[in-house]
């Protein structure tokens, strides 16, 4: 399909797909690791990306490039890969673009997954990591150094969702002949396209939105040409590709984010509102209410602003413990995106690995909460919540 033209919703119901020489209208599962040629000029033509074809499931697989073609569209980027999680997409990216002796400048409001990698992993081959707060754009620029290759952010930040300015970030890193890669998770591309404001590379937890039921593992970067060209042959050797069943649950997740999208937004605003007003409510961080610090950015930037929303419990680390194991309809899990409301609390979840001390520094105190909200009626969710406040 050509994706001019078209809305988000048509786009992501059709873009990237077409009927297989069967009609098939959803694309099959091609469930084999192999591919077989009837030539050996073929398959040398393959191998050597003189033609295109499949040869490999851990190269390429038609399942897995139909996804691709999908995110490419919804990012208006000009290709796409896959990748087995997003763990797999953000260190295969980050392999493909650094060498011995380079320099990254990080927003220290990372995921921890992805500050792990950058403060333990990749020291250890010679690449220095600086964390910074991109929310103020002096703290990156002053961070850049003459060897520096990436400026690494997330936007909105997890958990306590802060705003970066995406233009203002790619004019400083371009400025300078930096490459800027944006983890756009939080946002989906349904509320955020980072590459309209400049940005170079996207990664995606495909686990979170895109897939968006809690049932698949997936990671996606989204860039142009020449860099998947790159980023896929270093995908090759690293061998974090994505399966074609996982795939395939991912283009049908896919299909439905605009509908699933503004569920969430509409979710979240409601949750946030409710819990701004609540008299054991300390503070809530949500860029779609007027007081969050970062309102007006996140308002020009987005389309929506999701459906995390986090918030202080007044008291200590027992009571938010018995807060989230008081709650009846919301898991405690530590995810976000899918269909169903998760709660969590950073300190003892995604951020747990992080030290007390730069933990305070992030703002993860032991009574922050982070809900993902799910697309369950606002009413049952915040009927929850409330009587889980009332137990504490
Ligand atoms: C913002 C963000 N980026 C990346 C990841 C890692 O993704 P995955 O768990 O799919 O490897 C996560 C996981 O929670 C995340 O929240």
């Amino acid at each position: 399909m050509a994706s001019k033209g078209f809305g988000f919703s048509t786009k992501a119901v059709r873009g990237g797909e077409k009927p297989d020489s069967a009609g098939a209208v959803s694309t099959p599962i091609y469930e084999t690791s192999v591919f077989a040629f009837t030539n050996t000029k073929r398959l040398v033509e393959v191998i050597s990306e003189k033609a295109e074809g499949y040869l490999y499931t851990r190269f390429d697989n038609p399942t897995v490039r139909a996804v691709e073609r999908k995110m490419a569209v919804l990012e208006d980027a000009e290709d796409a890969a896959a990748f087995s999680s997003g763990m797999a997409a953000i260190t295969t990216t980050v392999l493909t673009l650094v060498s011995k002796g380079d320099h990254i400048v990080a927003s220290m409001d990372l995921y921890g997954g992805t500050l792990t990698f950058f403060q333990e992993v990749l020291p250890r081959f010679s690449v220095e990591v600086s964390l910074v707060d991109a929310s103020n754009l002096s703290e990156v620029e002053n961070a850049i150094q003459e060897n520096t290759r990436i400026v690494y952010v997330e936007t909105p930040t997890n958990p306590t969702l802060k705003i970066v300015d995406l233009h203002g970030l790619a004019v400083t890193a371009k400025k300078r002949g930096v490459t800027t890669v944006v983890d756009s998770t939080l946002a989906s591309p349904y509320n955020l396209q980072p590459l309209k404001f400049g940005v170079n590379v996207v990664v995606h937890s495909a686990t979170k939105y895109l897939g968006g039921h809690n049932d698949v593992t997936a990671g996606i970067v989204c860039g142009s040409k020449e860099f998947i060209q790159k980023l896929k042959r270093m995908r090759k050797i690293l061998g974090g590709t994505l399966d074609p069943v996982a795939a395939w649950l991912l283009l049908r997740g896919l299909k439905t984010l605009a509908l699933r999208m503004e569920k969430h937004n509409q979710n979240g605003m409601q949750v946030a509102k409710f819990l701004a007003r609540h008299p054991k409510v300390a503070r809530v961080y949500y860029p779609g209410l007027p007081s969050h610090p970062q309102h007006a950015l996140a308002k020009k930037q987005m389309r929506g602003y999701g459906g995390v929303v986090s918030f202080e419990i007044k008291g200590d680390f027992e009571k938010t413990v018995q807060f989230v194991e008081n709650l009846k309809l919301c898991f405690l899990a530590a995810s976000l995106g899918g269909t169903e409301t998760l709660a969590t609390q950073p300190a003892t979840s995604s951020h747990y690995f992080i030290a007390p001390e730069q933990r305070q520094k992030l703002g993860i105190t032991d009574q922050l909460v982070r809900l993902a909200l799910g697309i369950e009626d606002a009413e049952d969710i915040i009927a929850d919540l409330k009587q889980a406040l009332n137990k504490i």
